[in-house]
């Protein structure tokens, strides 16, 4: 089987309402189409790169190539784990986990989309939620980091909630103008402490599948 020779096939995170794994065929074509029908007001750019400024079936493309890209320059000491997010059995969005020199830093960094019709109704937070555990518990990791541009109320709200702080300022060209990108660091101290105070609110997460994959994190088992 092909897992047996890819085993980020067989992982899965699961939360009371979402699963997070790599996307099927058919499934990396509906989350293609989600990218193509918008994931923002079209006079909004909230990513650094602004691959949303393609047309409608490029945008839907460049989604399946990123998705293609990613498994195929993996390496232990560079890798971008490209998670397609379920709702109810569909794609809903897209979950980025990655890293660079994990078995070292210790510390890995996310991205993240939904298409329109997903967003605001806590998805955001809880598979956010769903990749930290699989980085603090699963992986070990000493601190997770992230960005948003500033106008990013969402997700920046989402990174807040989660406990992250601010860690400093980036000055970036977006569609040709200086923008501000406010780097957001958590770390492993303030994911514990926020577990202590949060445990009420914070969605459970179930790994299933990590133990073949830690060679590919670059990673060692966790106790
Ligand atoms: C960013 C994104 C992933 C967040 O996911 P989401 O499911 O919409 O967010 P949630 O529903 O979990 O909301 C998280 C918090 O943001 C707040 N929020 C959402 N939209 C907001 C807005 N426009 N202004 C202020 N706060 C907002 C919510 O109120 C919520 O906080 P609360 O629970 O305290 O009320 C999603 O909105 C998205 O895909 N946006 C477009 C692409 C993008 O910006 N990606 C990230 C690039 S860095």
């Amino acid at each position: 089987m092909l897992k047996d020779h890819w085993p980020l096939l067989g992982l899965r995170l699961t939360t009371p309402r979402l699963e997070l794994r790599l996307p099927g065929e058919g499934e990396l074509a509906a989350l293609a189409e989600l990218a193509a029908e918008g994931i923002h007001p079209p006079e909004e750019m909230p990513f650094l790169f602004p691959w949303t400024d393609l047309p409608p079936a490029a945008r839907a493309r460049s989604v399946v190539q990123h998705h293609w890209l990613r498994r195929g320059d993996w390496t232990p000491e560079n890798w971008s784990l490209a998670l397609a997010v379920f709702f109810e059995g569909r794609p809903v969005g897209f979950q980025d986990f990655a890293a660079r020199d994990f078995g070292t830093l210790r510390r890995t960094s996310s991205g993240s989309w939904l298409g329109r019709r997903h967003q605001g109704q806590g998805i955001g937070t809880e598979m956010r939620t769903a990749m930290l555990h699989l980085a603090f518990e699963g992986l070990g990791a000493a601190e997770a980091v992230s960005g948003a541009l500033e106008h990013n109320a969402a997700s920046l709200a989402v990174s807040r909630k989660l406990g992250y702080e601010r860690d400093g300022v980036e000055r970036v060209v977006i569609r040709g103008r200086a923008t501000t990108e406010i780097r957001l660091r958590l770390p492993r101290a303030r994911w514990e402490a926020a577990a202590d105070r949060a445990a009420a609110d914070r969605a459970p997460v179930t790994v299933t599948g990590l133990e073949p994959c830690l060679p590919l994190f670059g990673a060692v088992r966790v106790a």
